[in-house]
């Protein structure tokens, strides 16, 4: 690595992959500057109390998982002496704010102060929700905090930008995506969130083409908790497939036990569609890795698995953890002209936001990354019984995320 102690601003620090690459940034030696959501009446900046929340959640032990992660970490940096928690105090400051405003919702002086001290951006904050309802919010945070961030980059000290796309800006397409194709044209996509990721990476690479602003693209596919302790703490995608799963095996249980082995339930989607998985440890390393190298600026980098599981090995595996024995789950095809049970109409209902993506058979091409993994010695865990095992286990003991952030939200609330 170049020159240690640089200075990265950090958007989107507070949330699932931020958090993590926050910690691993940190690690590193690098100097941060967060800029956290400031809500109406925040004394962000001010405020022990939010503050220490803060810490608590970007150094993630509000899950005594995280600490396990936090303390091999440690384990890794030989001969370190200083925790995650001293190198938070000491290299870090906090920045209440928000990407949807021009000056980034900061005080005068702090935007000048930050755009000559800043060496990198690093862009993670996005609205993350597939709510087509809310495409303003998605258009607004996605499109124009992303060009505002472009901007800070570009005034006072240039800035290497870093920013997390998804590998879902391929929308509808099923065949090999890969990193090096610029794509001009708008695919067809499954929702508004991928149309304002596809837009927002689109307003990366002309703008940083534009003010030569080396740039670099991060492609996550679908983000799932820690390889090693399962820790998430967001329970979409896959987590909403295993506790309707959990839950229609529950409701059997108790109300039908003796039938169980006459029922089938049947399911949308083909049983070789692609559901590209990735653990949030792996993706984290991953960009931690390509974003210390000075030569992949102005590339594209899959985040992807380069081995994803099929839908139907997925469902056995589910099945499998989730100990669903005597009920069949049919991977039937497209559900709409079909007279459903109740327990089919429940499990459509539930799962309806992800419906195209059990269809897909969209593949990654992913060698950009893995050139740089295979040197830094990272590998994709492959998503295997005892990997579902941990994923789900952890879902499970933590109620499928009912517990999800309480401590920065009681101090919110407080
Ligand atoms: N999770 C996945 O499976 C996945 C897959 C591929 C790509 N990605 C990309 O990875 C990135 C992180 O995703 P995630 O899953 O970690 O999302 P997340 O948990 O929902 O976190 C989103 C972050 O963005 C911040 N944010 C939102 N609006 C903001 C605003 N106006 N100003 C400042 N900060 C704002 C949030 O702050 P608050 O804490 O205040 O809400 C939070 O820290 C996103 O760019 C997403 O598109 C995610």
């Amino acid at each position: 690595m170049e020159k240690k102690q640089k200075i990265i601003l950090v958007t989107g620090a507070t949330g699932f992959l931020g958090s993590a690459v926050t910690r691993r940034l940190l690690d590193s030696g690098f100097k941060l500057r967060l800029l956290i959501r400031k809500r109406n009446n925040d004394t962000l900046t001010t405020s022990f109390g939010r503050e220490g929340a803060i810490k608590e959640f970007i150094l993630g032990n509000q899950f005594d998982e995280y600490l396990l992660e936090q303390n091999s970490m440690a384990g890794d940096r030989m001969g370190a002496d200083e925790s995650l928690y001293d190198l938070f105090l000491s290299n870090v400051e906090i920045f209440g704010g928000d990407i949807t405003s021009r000056d980034l919702g900061l005080e005068k002086n702090e935007f000048k102060r930050l755009c000559y001290e800043v060496d990198e951006v690093f862009h993670c904050a996005a609205a993350t929700h597939f709510e087509n309802q809310r495409a303003d919010e998605l258009m607004t945070v996605n499109v124009k905090g992303t060009e505002n961030m472009l901007q800070f980059a570009n005034t006072g000290k240039q800035k290497r930008f870093h920013y997390i796309s998804t590998a879902y800006v391929a929308g509808k397409q099923n065949d090999i995506v890969y990193e090096n194709e610029l794509v001009d044209e708008e695919p067809l996509f499954n929702n508004e969130y991928e149309r304002s990721k596809f837009i927002a990476e689109q307003v990366v690479i002309k703008y940083a083409k534009g003010d030569e602003i080396p740039y670099t693209i991060y492609r996550p596919s679908i983000i799932v908790g820690d390889s090693k302790t399962g820790a998430t703490c967001k329970f979409d995608n896959l987590y909403t497939f295993a506790k309707v799963l959990f839950n229609i095996r529950n409701a059997l249980i108790n109300h039908n036990s003796e039938n169980l082995n006459d029922i089938t339930v049947r399911v949308p989607g083909v049983p070789d569609a692609l559901i590209n998985l990735v653990p949030v440890d792996y993706v984290a390393d991953a960009i931690v890795a390509i974003l210390k190298e000075k030569e992949t600026a102005d590339k594209i980098f899959h985040i992807t698995n380069p081995n994803p599981p099929e839908l139907g090995e997925l469902r056995d595996l589910l099945m499998s953890v989730l100990e669903i024995n005597g009920i069949k789950v049919k991977i039937d095809g497209p559900m709409e002209h079909k007279h459903l049970s109740a327990i089919e109409r429940l499990f459509l209902r539930q799962t309806r936001t992800y419906y195209s993506y059990l269809f897909s058979r969209l593949r990654f091409d992913c060698r950009n990354t893995q050139s740089v993994l295979k040197r830094a010695g990272i590998t994709c865990p492959a998503i295997t019984k005892d990997l579902a095992k941990v994923i789900v286990g952890f879902a499970i003991s933590h109620n499928w995320g009912d517990r999800k952030r309480t401590k920065l939200q009681e101090v919110e609330m407080a």
